[in-house]
């Protein structure tokens, strides 16, 4: 008897190869005109799996039914909704299906986009046995062997982010999916290459998650850089608008993690809180070295010499102590 793992891989599996069914169908013209739309070509659509979930609310299920799969596996992996009445509906329906594969290359889950204005604009698989959102990362199996080669990988924000910079040329790139970057998924980057470089939108959320990002990365001992998307891009949008020669130019000036990192700190927070900012920074890494290289450095991007900054960590780990004691 195969394992619960074993089968929720197979349904997967079997909606994916009717996804793609779908998108080359008559029905899939609606799916076809927006792939066009948005510069999606067939070559990388078929590298990466795409298809189409039906304007249905059971064809996913109807499928599913055809092939002797018991329904409560299709439900227990999300891919069947069971509503409180105890009717069975598709999750995805009218949508441009994107398969998100593990590392061995095997579909786990899926984002969809809506075709129009529909809210959300892209809905993803739940989590379940077979799919711990931390630990994936969109476009990494299609992407690991150019991230070898290059020795370094651009890290975006969205699916179609990829599929854009894979068609420039730039073949090293994956997605993290709106979620903020998790540690699994800087472990799994860290066995292929030593470099990230951060490409998320040029708005306020991306600013964000890019601090908060490169914080991560350089606490793991990897290298980071930053690139600087004008405000309002993405990946995609700026290719389509400049083209891959201006990307290489900004991929080229973008800068150095730690010094992005200082830059932002300095300009967001008062003195004190740079310096509860540089203590958590340090409190997150583990190796000593590390932490003596990156000392003088932040010093330097904050403005202080050595001693003014060591003086201010311990100030504030006093403050910490004085603060434990009448607690504890
Ligand atoms: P964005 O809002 O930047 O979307 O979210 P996008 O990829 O540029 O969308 P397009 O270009 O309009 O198609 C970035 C990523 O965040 C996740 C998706 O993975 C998306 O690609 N996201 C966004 C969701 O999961 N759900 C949403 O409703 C929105
Ligand atoms: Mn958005
Ligand atoms: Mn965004
Ligand atoms: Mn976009
Ligand atoms: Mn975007």
């Amino acid at each position: 008897k195969p394992s619960v793992k074993k089968i929720f891989l197979y349904l997967h599996k079997l909606a994916v190869d009717f996804f793609k069914k779908n998108l080359s169908s008559d029905s899939g013209k609606k799916a076809r005109d927006y792939l066009k739309r948005r510069n999606i070509s067939a070559l990388i659509s078929s590298n990466f799996e795409l298809g189409y979930s039906l304007n249905s609310w059971h064809s996913l299920e109807e499928f599913f039914r055809k092939k002797g799969i018991t329904i409560e596996d299709a439900i227990k992996c999300g891919l069947i909704i069971r509503n409180e009445k105890g009717h069975c509906y598709d999750r995805f329906r009218d949508r441009l299906m994107f398969p998100i594969l593990d590392y061995q290359g095997r579909v786990v889950a899926f984002g969809a986009r809506a075709l129009g204005d529909e809210e959300p604009k892209y809905l993803n698989s739940s989590e379940s046995l077979i799919y711990k959102k931390s630990e994936h990362l969109y476009g990494l199996y299609q992407a690991k062997q150019h991230i070898v080669k290059e020795k370094s990988v651009l890290l975006t924000e969205g699916y179609i982010d990829v599929l854009s910079l894979v068609e420039a040329g730039f073949k090293n790139s994956c997605a993290i999916l709106g979620t903020s970057l998790t540690k699994e998924q800087i472990f799994r980057l860290s066995q292929l290459t030593s470099k990230i470089i951060l490409l998320l939108d040029g708005d306020a959320a991306g600013q964000k998650a890019a601090l908060r990002s490169a914080e991560m990365i350089l606490s793991q001992g990897l290298d980071c850089q930053v690139a600087i998307l004008p405000n309002g891009e993405d990946a995609d949008s700026f290719l389509k608008k400049f083209g891959s020669k201006d990307l290489t130019y900004i991929l080229k000036n973008a800068e150095e993690g730690l010094a992005y990192c200082l830059k932002m700190v300095r300009k967001n927070k008062s003195p004190k809180e740079q310096i509860l900012w540089v203590e958590n920074f340090l409190d997150k890494i583990s190796d000593f070295k590390l932490k003596s290289f990156y000392l003088p450095k932040i010093a330097y991007g904050l403005g202080l010499s050595e001693s003014e900054l060591r003086q201010g960590l311990k100030n504030v780990s006093q403050t910490q102590t004085i603060r434990d004691s009448v607690f504890s």
